[in-house]
Order: C-alpha cells, then structure tokens, then sequence
C-alpha cells in the first residue's frame, strides 16, 4: 500500500540514520570539559591569533601562510577533501597552537543529492521529513570535509517578489520554527563530533525577510512587537534545539544594520536566549555598514560589528585590519576579543576538531546512497501541492493514455534543482519527462519544450508543441520560473509567469483536452489567470534531485497529493504583503459585498459610510490561501471538542476532533489548529497557527485526533512589550487549511 510504503521508507532512512549516530555526548560534564580546554588554549593566545580565529576568508587555495601563522579561523567553499584535509594538516601541526580550522558552506537544501527548495520542504509540513533531508545533506557535506553549513534560513517571509522567499520556510512563525528547528536538528544529529553531523546556522538574523518591496538587501521596518511575535520565534526555537552558530543579515532595522545591531546580538541572543555559540557576520556585511551609512570607514565598521556581538567576519578583512587598533585606543575591549574567540574555539572542540579534523580516505565524498535519493523523494512527494483537480483531472489513471508533456520545465535537469546548490549534482537529477517515460513507455509520452527555457519570448516552438498535444488524451504543462529566478539577489516586482508561458497555456487550453499545470518555481506565483485555464493545478516549487519520479507518480496515482502552502498565494502583486495571520482593521472585508471597480456607477459620489478593507479590482481574498492543499481523496472534520470551556494559566486546551477519509482511496492530510485573541492589549492577528499534525487515512477510516495547546502558546507582547498571556475570550479552528471553519470557544480566567 502507498501509505505504508511511505512510512516503510522514512523509518528505514531513519534507522539507517539512527544507527550511523552515536549516543550524544553533549554532556555536562564534557561540556565542562570543553570550557576548561577553551580557557587554557585562550590563555595561550597571542593577539594575532585570537585575530584569526574571527577570520574566515573564501576558497581553500592561497592561505598556507596565513594558516601557518594562526592567521586564519575558518574557511568558506572548499568541499575537496583532499585539499580541506591538507589544510586542516598545516592547521594542527604547523601552526603554533595547533587549532583546527571551521569550514563553511551554503549546504541549504542538500549537498549532492538535492531535497526540495526549503519552501518547497515547508510544504511538507512535515518536521520529521526535514530532519531526515537535513542530515543527509551533512552527511554528504560532512564526507567532504565540510563541518559547519549556513543554514536554516529561517527568515519569515511574506513576500513573493523577494528572490530568497524559496529559502525560507514561509511566512508562518510557528511552522518555521517547527521545520527550523527539525532541520537544525537534522545537520547537528545527537552529536556534533560523528562524521555525519555539521554545525547549524540560524540565519539572517534578524528580520531579513521584511526587505522593503521585497527588494534584497533593502532596508527594512519592523515595529519591536512584530520584530518579538514573528520575525523572532523561529530563532528563539533553533537555539532551543542547539544551534550552535548564528549569522547576522545584510539587512537594517529601522536604520540599525543587524551586522552592528547590539540590541539582536548582546541583548536578545546572548542576554535573554543564553545562547553560547558563535555569530558570523554575512559575506562582507561589516564592511557593508559603510554603503549603509552606519561606519565611516572599515575601522569604525568593524568596532561596530565586534561591539554588538558579531564573532566571526566572512570574506573582507575589517577585523584583521583593525582591531589591534581598536584594542589600543580603547575602542574594543580586549575580554570582548576574548569572549569573541572562545565562543568559536568551544564549537571547534564540540565538533571534534581537534581530535580528528580530517575526512578518512574511506569515508571521502560519500554521495547519493539509494537511501538518500530514496528520502529526497519523500520530501519532493509530499511538498507537492494540488492547488486544483476538477473533475477528477488527475490521477491519470490509465496506462493507455497517451500524455503530452509540454513546457520548458519538463526536462530541465538543472532547473529543477533550484536556488543556492553550489554542489548539486544535476547529473542524477530524474527529470518529469524521464520519469514518465520510465512508466508509461516512450510511445506515450509526447514531448514538446514548447520555449525553449521559462523566459523565452517567442512562439517558434508552439507549432510543434500543439501537434503533439492534439495527438494527446492529456496535456501536462510543466512551466515555472529557472532556477536562477529566485534566490539571493533575484527578487521580481512582477511575479507572473514569465516569457510566453500564458499564451502557450492559452494555446493548449483551444485544443480542448485536458489541461493539468505543474508549475516549478522558487515562489508563489501570480498564476490566476493560468489556473483559471487548467482543469488541475501541482505546485511542485523547485522539487530537486528526485522531482521528477515523485511527480510522475503523484501525476500517475501512484502517490497522493498530500503538500500544504506554506505562504499565501496573492492574485495580484499589488496585494502584497498577504499573510494569513493579518489584523482585522477597523473596517474588515466582508466576503459577500465587497465593491468591484467594474460596477461602480460612473461619477459615484465619494462617501466614508460603509466602506471595508479591500482593493476594488483584487478584492482581499488571496488566490489560494496559507495552509491550502487538495488530495485525490477528501476529508471532513467534525466533533471538534475541548476538554473544558474555561482555562487558568498553567493548563493545556485539549483539541480533540474526528477526522474521516470520505473518499475511495488512502491519503494523508495535514490536520491544523488556528487561534484567535479575540480582544487584546494590543490588536491580535485574526488566526494564528498553534499546531499541525500528518495524519494518514485508509479510504473510509476515521481517526480521534487530538492537539494540546499550552496556554503558554497565546502569548504576545502587550502595549508594554511584555510577554503576556492575557484573560478572555479565544475562537479556535481546526481544518485543512487557514480558512478553517469548524470552531470553538474557550476562555482563559486570571
Ligand atoms: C548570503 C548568505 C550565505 C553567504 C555565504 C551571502 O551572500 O546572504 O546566506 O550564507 O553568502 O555564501
């Protein structure tokens, strides 16, 4: 059976995994261990060395010397592990003190083996899953000699124009720090010194994803108490789960770069987390406070970075330069310098370093096991959205059909990979249109690019695309965006499909048969229009190394649908920023009367009296909203119940609601539970995320299930910036997606 095939699968990867993981031994009494190993070897340093260890400069050529010379911490982008091996070897033995060195890496979203975009692995709203494709990607990386990766990104983002939306985990505070924190967990494992595990990072600390229009690098403005209920939780989460690095963001906060941001890094990371781990700075982002106008000169940037708590700089060379300066007028303070390089060393010595930085001849470059491709599959199955199906469209049932595979995604072995793979390895990238072939046989499946890549704007290739789709019984068009259209520097102020994609679609939609869209891309994107045409709609977002066996079976029926939108899809990108969890305004739209621009009787007077928040020509509704995924089958909710009506402080609500499989075949929904403060302190979200669950359903099988929800988990910061959790009255949702209707309420007495 699919379902427990599924579940076969991921708990043999994760034995697999399980077994390759030695018992943790984070101790206390190692840990005190450590600490004494760090006080010594600080005590030993000379200035210059504590200077290169908050060095971290790119490629592992050109740095015998300064290796030698204890000049060097770390090392970003070398994944030989002969020349890391190499290095590490001058490091241990030829510098003075013999301290290894930390190698860096973006492993984002996989090493060899690529998993979904991390938006596409939010959308599996599975943690589990994210944990398995998080410690095969260090595994991999770790082979290489690699031991420390930039990532998760766990800005929250709520805008599709910006490019590194495909990185995040979406806009949703508690969804990222669940899958945040799953993936932290995933690169560390129970321990940070076995071969297979790498130091996480928390990146971009803070507040990256607000960037101005969606535009990267841009400034951003964030009030204190959105900065503390959603941009923050998701970091909070990932020092609970242990991360033991953190990187500051390119961004400004209100005219503070977070780079020389004291407040992030001295009082909210270090003060109230207790975090003990290390901050880099992004690539050159201390040197960056100059264009932004927040240091004159290197000097005073570096003071700046230093001073608020940035450890470790990446790629330019303003600490080398400058802090003995520093140092001697005064201007930094030598136990800053030394709290900055114990905070690294200790990572070092958690990670094993010292003992063994090297990657043994037999375990170097160890890639793309058939358990790894297997779990990469998992992930791309169940990050799949069904955003349509009607008709019963897909499955595509019959092996007789001949299927048209149309569109410049079909067979993209790169494409499909996504953003930020610098080690990807697209030669084992199974394409959709391999893996149709591989089911169906080559005589029925008619392959047509149709353009040449996403952006071409031309029809020349239409012809021949509409012969085979007329030959066909189903049209898929698989369409999108490159890789290289999202991700870092890649933000869009017009989201829609781009080059001829629409009038394509339109093309294939007059032949009259079946019409099923995939779209591949790094972001939601304005497909109304497009969705409009098509009789089913897949988000497969940039589904990586095993995309295309995961959509062919999704497309065949040989897997269900079972992916949730981790972001709001918009119609429009004026609608822009669109979340879920948005206040309701003095004057909230009401679904059944909102004006559109077309019925406005010409010269209509201007009046204040019953107007509502919406765009006359968009409305306020989003094209598909968060939580949203279709299945092959269908679920309903009901007897939804708590175990009280009215709650103190220290209790638990128990939800607990039925959910039944109502259609003819097996599948898995993700069941969510939403909230509303009905009145607060300050105005409250009108629903917020407060759990999901993944929960499989034979057809016709009815299952009791049940979320707790801490009374802890309502809280927010007051007018007073206090986190609190006030007395009243709270409606709560469970249901397949945002828009959620069977409800409760429940008061909380103080
Ligand atoms: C990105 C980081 C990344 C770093 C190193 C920067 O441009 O913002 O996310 O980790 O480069 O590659």
């Amino acid at each position: 059976m699919m379902k427990n095939k599924v579940y076969n699968i991921i708990a043999l990867v994760y034995l697999i995994l399980l077994s390759a993981c030695e018992v943790s031994t984070t101790t206390g009494v190692m840990n005190d261990d450590i600490d004494r190993k760090v006080e010594e070897l600080v005590s030993q340093m000379t200035l210059d060395e504590k200077i290169g260890q908050m060095c971290q400069v790119n490629g592992g050529h050109g740095h015998d010397e300064s290796i030698k010379n204890g000049a060097i911490g770390s090392i970003l982008n070398d994944v030989d592990p002969i020349n890391v091996n190499r290095l590490q070897k001058i490091a241990l033995e030829e510098s003075r003190l013999g301290i290894p060195l930390i190698i860096g890496r973006d492993v984002i979203h996989g090493f060899k083996t690529v998993f979904p975009i991390p938006l596409g692995q939010a959308a599996t709203w599975n943690p589990e899953l994210v944990r398995i494709g998080a410690h095969i990607a260090a595994a991999e990386a770790r082979s290489t000699g690699v031991n420390w990766t930039f990532a998760p990104m766990i800005d929250i983002s709520r805008d599709a124009r910006w490019g590194r939306i495909a990185e995040s985990l979406g806009e949703d505070p508690y969804l990222a720090s669940q899958l945040g924190a799953a993936m932290v967990k995933g690169f560390q494992g129970d321990d940070l010194s076995s071969d297979k595990s790498i130091a996480a990072c928390a990146k971009h600390f803070a507040g990256y994803g607000a960037a101005e229009g969606g535009r990267d690098y841009n400034t951003t403005l964030i009030p204190p108490r959105e900065l503390r209920d959603i941009y923050l939780p998701p970091f909070k989460a990932a020092v609970d789960a242990g991360v033991r690095t953190f990187m500051a963001g390119f961004n400004d906060i209100d005219g503070v770069p977070a780079t020389g941001n004291k407040f992030l890094f001295r009082q909210v990371l270090r003060q109230e987390w207790q975090f003990n781990g290390f901050v880099v700075s992004d690539w050159a982002s201390p040197w960056e406070m100059i264009n932004h106008g927040f240091a004159a000169n290197e000097k005073e940037a570096a003071k700046r970075a230093i001073n608020a708590g940035v450890n470790m700089e990446m790629a330019t060379t303003t600490y080398r330069d400058n802090i003995t300066e520093l140092l001697e007028e005064g201007l930094v303070k030598e136990e800053t310098i030394n709290q900055a390089v114990r905070e690294i060393i200790r990572v070092k010595f958690e990670l094993g370093l010292f003992d063994n930085p090297y990657v043994d001849a037999a375990n170097q470059n160890q890639f793309a096991k058939q358990e790894y491709l297997d779990a990469a599959k998992q992930s791309a199955l169940q990050s799949m959205v069904l955003l349509k199906n009607e008709n019963n469209t897909l499955p595509i049932l019959s092996s007789n059909k001949k299927v048209a595979l149309i569109g410049p995604m079909a067979n993209e072995m790169y494409e499909q990979m996504g953003t930020w793979v610098f080690d990807g390895d697209s030669t084992l990238t199974i394409t959709p249109l391999k893996a149709m072939k591989d089911a169906l046989g080559d005589d029925k499946v008619l392959f047509a690019k149709g353009m040449e890549i996403t952006r071409t704007q031309h029809t020349k290739g239409f012809k021949q695309a509409l012969k085979l789709a007329k030959k066909a019984d189903v049209i898929v068009f698989c369409g999108g965006e490159e890789a290289i259209l999202s991700g870092e520097a890649h933000s869009r102020a017009n989201i829609d499909l781009p080059g001829v994609q629409n009038q394509l679609i339109k093309e294939l939609k007059k032949t009259g048969k079946p019409l099923v869209l995939v779209v591949m891309a790094g972001r939601p994107l304005t497909i109304g229009e497009e969705s409009a045409m098509a009789d089913a709609v897949i988000y497969a977002w940039h589904p990586g190394t095993m995309g295309g066996e995961a959509l062919a079976d999704i497309l065949l029926g040989k897997a269900n649908p079972s992916g949730k939108l981790p972001v709001t899809f918009p119609k429009e990108v004026g609608q822009i920023p669109m979340h879920y969890n948005h206040k309701n305004s003095g004057r909230p739209a009401n679904p059944n009367s909102w004006t559109q621009m077309y019925d406005i009787p010409v010269k209509a007077p201007q009046t204040s009296l019953g107007n509502e928040s919406h765009y006359i020509d968009a409305g306020f509704t989003p094209l598909y909203p968060f939580g949203y995924g279709l299945s092959y089958t269908s679920f309903e909710y009901s007897d939804l119940k708590l175990n009280k009506s009215v709650y103190q402080d220290s209790e638990t609500v128990i939800v607990s609601f039925t959910l039944k499989n109502t259609g003819e075949i097996e599948g898995e929904e993700v069941a969510q539970l939403y909230v509303r403060d009905l009145v607060g302190n300050v105005s409250r979200p009108v629903r917020e995320l407060k759990g999901f669950k993944r929960v499989a359903l034979e057809a016709g099988e009815v299952q009791n299930i049940s979320f707790e929800l801490p009374i802890a988990e309502l809280a927010f910061h007051n007018e007073d910036m206090q986190k609190v959790v006030e007395a009243g009255e709270f409606q709560l949702w469970v249901g397949g997606d945002s828009n959620a209707t069977l409800s409760q309420m429940f008061t909380l007495e103080k």
